[in-house]
C-alpha cells in the first residue's frame, strides 16, 4: 500500500521519533518521553510537521520552523527552515520525500516565505527541489604551543550556565544580525542546547563550562560554551578543548574569548567547530600557522520561493541591472525577473525583457547571501549567458561585503 503523507498529532509523536532515531542511525530504544518531551518542552507547532505513514506506521518525517534569516546589508526576509527528514529504510526511493517536500513548500510559499533554508546531511538531495548551497562552515583546530596568543585586555568571567542562559539571548540576537546567514535562536532551544532542560532518562544535550566578556562598561558582549577532554602522554598534557559556542558583538570580545581559550593549561589543542572559514583567528597569533582550518564544507542550503520579495530585501554594494530568468520546476521561483540594484536599494519585478541569463533556482539559492559566487557556478556551466558580460554584471551584483555565516545548527 503507498504511504499517506499528513500532518501529525501529538499521538503520532512517539512514533515521529522512532523514525527519525532509527534513520539516524541512533541505537534502538523507547521514544516515548522524547516525543512528551518535545510537545511540551519545545512546543512545536504540529501544522508544520508532517509524516509518512505506511498504515498506522510512521515511515517518514518532515518538519519546518519559522526562522529570521539576516541576508546582506543587514535586512531580514522570513525564512522556512526544514529540519528532521528522513525516510525508512524500509520505504526509501519511493517519492516519500518528494511528498513531503511538496508539502512543506507549498505551505511556506502560502505563508509569504521569502526563502526556505536546511542543512543538508548530503549534498545530493536538494538540488533537485531548488535548494543550493549559500554558506559554508569550518573546524579550526589550534596547537597552542605553537600559537603563543596574548593575555585577554579585558575583562573575561567564568559563570554558571544557568546564569549565561539569563545573558546569552540578547549578545546572540545582536550578532546574528550582524552577519548574513544569521538565524534567530527558538526560545524552547536554549535549555534544550545548554542542557538545562532535557528527556527524562536521556544525558543533556550538553555540559561544560561558560564564559562572559564585558565591555568597559560592563555590558555583555561576547560568551563563550566550552568542555575539554583532560589526556596525558608520558607526564605531558595533551588536552583538548573543544570550543562549542563563541559569540561576539565586538573586536574586543572576539579577540578576549579566543585568548582566553588559548590560555586555559593542560591544553595542548583547541578544536572549534561549525566556525566561519574567515574567522580572524589566525591573526591574533604570534604564529598564524598554529590556527589551522582542518575542515571546510557546505553548510546552509537555501531556496528561493519569492524571487522579487528575497532579492529586494537584500542590500548591494555597487548599482547594477540584471533581467535573469529563472529555472524552476515546481514553480515558486520560475519567470523573468529584471533587478535593478544598488547601494541605496532595490527592485525586483516580473518582467518580459529579454533576460540576460537563465539559470535554476538553486543556483540563485546558492548565491543569494552573497557568499557563493555566481561567476563560480556559471564557471561550472549552471548559468547560461545570453548577453557577453552579464555574467560578471550579475556576479558583481550579488556579491556580498560578508562571508555568510549560519551560527545555529537546526
Ligand atoms: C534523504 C532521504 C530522506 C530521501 O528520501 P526518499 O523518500 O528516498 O527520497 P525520494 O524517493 O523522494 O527521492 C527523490 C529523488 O532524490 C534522490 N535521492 C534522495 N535521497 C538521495 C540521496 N541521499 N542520495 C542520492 N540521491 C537521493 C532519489 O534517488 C530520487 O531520485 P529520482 O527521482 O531520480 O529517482 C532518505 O534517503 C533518508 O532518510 N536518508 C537518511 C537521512 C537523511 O540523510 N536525511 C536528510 C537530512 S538533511
Amino acid at each position: 500500500m503507498a504511504a499517506t503523507i499528513r500532518t501529525i498529532t501529538p499521538e503520532d509523536a512517539s512514533g515521529f521519533f522512532r523514525t527519525i532515531r532509527a534513520v539516524f542511525l541512533d541505537p534502538p530504544g523507547p521514544t516515548d518521553r522524547r516525543a512528551e518531551f518535545w510537545l511540551e518542552h519545545m512546543r512545536p507547532d504540529l501544522s508544520r510537521a508532517w509524516g509518512a505513514f505506511d498504515g498506522g506506521t510512521c515511515v517518514g518525517s518532515f518538519r519546518t520552523l519559522p526562522f529570521e534569516l539576516t541576508v546582506p546589508g543587514g535586512g531580514t526576509v522570513p525564512a522556512d527552515g526544514v529540519t528532521a527528514v528522513t525516510v525508512a529504510p524500509t520505504h526509501r526511493r519511493q517519492g516519500l520525500l518528494t511528498g513531503l517536500m511538496g508539502e512543506g513548500l507549498r505551505a511556506a510559499a502560502d505563508r509569504g516565505d521569502a526563502v526556505s533554508i536546511l542543512i543538508a546531511a548530503e549534498w545530493r538531495i536538494y538540488g533537485r527541489f531548488g535548494y543550493g548551497p549559500a554558506t559554508e562552515d569550518a573546524v579550526w583546530e589550534v596547537d597552542t604551543r605553537r600559537a603563543a596568543a596574548a593575555a585577554p585586555a579585558g575583562a573575561v568571567e567564568a559563570v554558571e550556565i544557568a546564569e549565561l542562559r539569563k545573558l546569552a539571548p540578547a549578545v546572540y540576537d545582536a550578532a546574528r544580525r550582524q552577519r548574513p546567514g544569521g538565524i534567530d535562536r527558538p526560545e524552547p532551544r536554549w535549555d534544550y542546547d545548554y542542557g538545562l532542560a532535557h528527556p527524562e532518562g536521556e544525558q543533556p544535550e550538553w555540559a561544560g563550562r561558560a564564559v562572559l566578556h564585558r565591555d568597559p562598561a560592563g555590558e555583555v558582549d561576547g560568551y563563550l560554551r566550552w568542555h575539554a577532554d583532560g589526556t596525558w602522554e608520558g607526564m605531558l598534557p595533551t588536552g583538548t578543548l573543544h570550543v562549542d559556542e563563541l559569540v561576539t558583538t565586538s573586536r574586543e570580545a572576539y579577540a578576549d574569548l579566543w585568548r582566553f581559550v588559548l590560555g586555559v593549561d593542560l591544553i595542548a589543542t583547541v578544536r572549534a567547530g561549525e566556525r566561519p572559514v574567515d574567522e580572524p583567528l589566525p591573526y591574533l597569533l604570534a604564529d598564524g600557522r598554529a590556527a589551522r582550518q582542518v575542515q571546510r564544507w557546505d553548510r546552509l542550503w537555501l531556496r528561493v520561493l519569492d524571487v522579487p520579495a528575497a532579492l529586494g530585501a537584500r542590500g548591494y554594494l555597487s548599482p547594477g541591472r540584471v533581467v535573469l530568468e529563472v529555472v524552476d520546476p515546481a514553480g515558486y521561483a520560475a519567470g523573468r525577473f529584471a533587478l535593478d540594484a544598488g547601494p541605496d536599494g532595490a527592485d525586483c519585478r516580473p518582467t518580459t525583457e529579454a533576460a540576460d541569463l537563465t539559470l535554476p533556482a538553486a543556483a540563485l539559492g546558492a548565491a543569494y547571501l552573497g557568499g557563493t559566487r555566481l561567476r563560480t557556478l556559471a564557471a561550472a556551466g549552471l548559468v547560461d549567458e545570453h548577453r557577453p558580460g552579464a555574467v560578471e554584471r550579475a556576479d558583481r551584483l550579488l556579491v556580498g561585503d560578508q562571508v555568510p555565516f549560519c551560527p545555529l545548527h537546526f
